[in-house]
């Protein structure tokens, strides 16, 4: 990829870049908590985005995209927002560096990546958090510390592109550390690195193919539901909410909002009883919590679909330690936690038979945990 994004550069752009790298994430458990103040724990991967960016002395920013194959040129602006919306990605991390009274000046830039976009891997933190990091580098001598590198790639989600997210995307991309997870208090933004290595299991990533999309999709309408259970309840986020509170307010509130609120309620739970496993190296316990999260996530939080319940009751099935739907929903990936002797069963079985029900074979994913958001020199 490198040399590409080079020989890209170089044919189109005088000067000489400078490579930076970001990286798509995973996340154990604790989904859709985070704009809840509640707690995630996730952790960067090996497949990222790979940007060759080099300032331009002019005021106008052009950037290829060579995935894509597509070239786009714009302004400094709020007025020069481009249409496409991978550029806008790039424009909108500009745009919240200067809102923050930071300097964006002219820049060309070529860039590539490998996460599979639509997966739920997080492909637009990814983008956001490696010109976060390069622009901060190029034109701000790395003033911007590397947490609000992470909300300038949130704000240009919900400033740019549409999608009210919280936190967790952005934290990884940009925090991630190679072979360890990262729980995140989303509330107060203290954060812990957990190593990731067990002896005897691994974690495998089964892609149904099923386009997942955020922008403009009922995950902005999830947020609105829990904010909305929040404030009857009188606390700012459902992180300061219980069960008990929440039965107790149960006539007041719509069958679907409280099915919502509940799901956050328990994940929130899940994840503490996570850490504590893990810390214990009880496997099959983290396991037992990531089926009770995709329970919650289809029944409750009624964000998965057909294919992704389909993967879980065969992982289930085939005897695997965890396994659930990961990330914002609406398609994507399982992520699942397997025994080493039982992975090759496991995954031919998943290809197999999700590819005789549905006629396409899912994309199967080995997950290494990697470092986030870099340069490379
Ligand atoms: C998406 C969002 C995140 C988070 C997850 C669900 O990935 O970008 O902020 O809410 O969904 O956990």
């Amino acid at each position: 990829m490198k040399n590409q994004i080079i020989k890209e550069f170089k044919e189109r752009f005088t000067s000489s870049p400078t490579l930076y790298a970001s990286a798509g994430r995973i996340n154990l458990i604790g989904e859709h908590t985070d704009y809840n103040g509640g707690f995630v724990f996730p952790g960067a991967i090996d497949k990222g985005i790979m940007a060759a960016v080099a300032p331009n002395a002019g005021e106008r920013v052009r950037v290829y995209a060579v995935n894509l194959g597509e070239y786009a040129e714009f302004g400094l602006e709020e007025k020069d927002a481009p249409r496409q919306s991978w550029a806008r990605y790039v424009f909108g991390v500009a745009r919240e560096i200067i809102k923050r009274g930071g300097t964006v000046k002219g820049f060309d830039a070529v860039f590539a990546g490998d996460v599979p976009l639509g997966a739920g891997l997080s492909s637009s933190a990814a983008l956001e958090s490696c010109f976060a990091f390069a622009l901060n580098d190029l034109f701000n001598d790395n003033r911007i510390d590397r947490i609000e590198l992470a909300r300038i790639g949130q704000s240009t989600e919900h400033n740019y592109c549409g999608v009210n997210c919280g936190i967790m995307d952005q934290f990884a991309s940009v925090m991630g550390q190679r072979g360890k997870l990262i729980r995140l208090d989303c509330r107060s933004m203290e954060y812990e690195y957990f190593p990731f290595d067990p002896a005897d299991y691994e974690l495998v990533l089964i892609d149904s193919k099923v386009k997942h999309e955020l922008a403009g999709s009922p995950y902005n309408r999830r947020r609105e539901s829990c904010e909305r259970v929040a404030a009857r309840l009188g606390v700012e986020t459902l992180r300061d909410a219980t069960m008990d509170m929440l039965e107790a307010a149960k006539s007041d509130i719509s069958d679907e909002d409280y099915k919502r609120a509940k799901f956050v309620i328990e994940e929130k739970e899940r994840v503490l009883t996570v850490c504590d496993a893990l810390l214990a190296g009880d496997y099959e316990e983290v396991g037992r919590q990531m089926y009770a999260t995709h329970r919650g996530l289809s029944a409750d939080y009624e964000v998965s679909c057909e294919e992704l319940d389909f993967l879980n009751e065969v992982a289930r099935e085939c005897g695997v330690a965890g396994s659930r739907i990961m990330g914002g929903g609406f398609g994507g990936c399982t992520i699942n936690l397997v025994a080493k002797d039982r992975m090759s069963h496991f995954v031919t079985e998943a290809v197999g038979r999700f590819r005789e029900r549905y006629g396409h074979a899912p994309e199967v994913y080995p997950v290494v945990i990697s470092a986030g958001a870099r340069r490379l020199d």
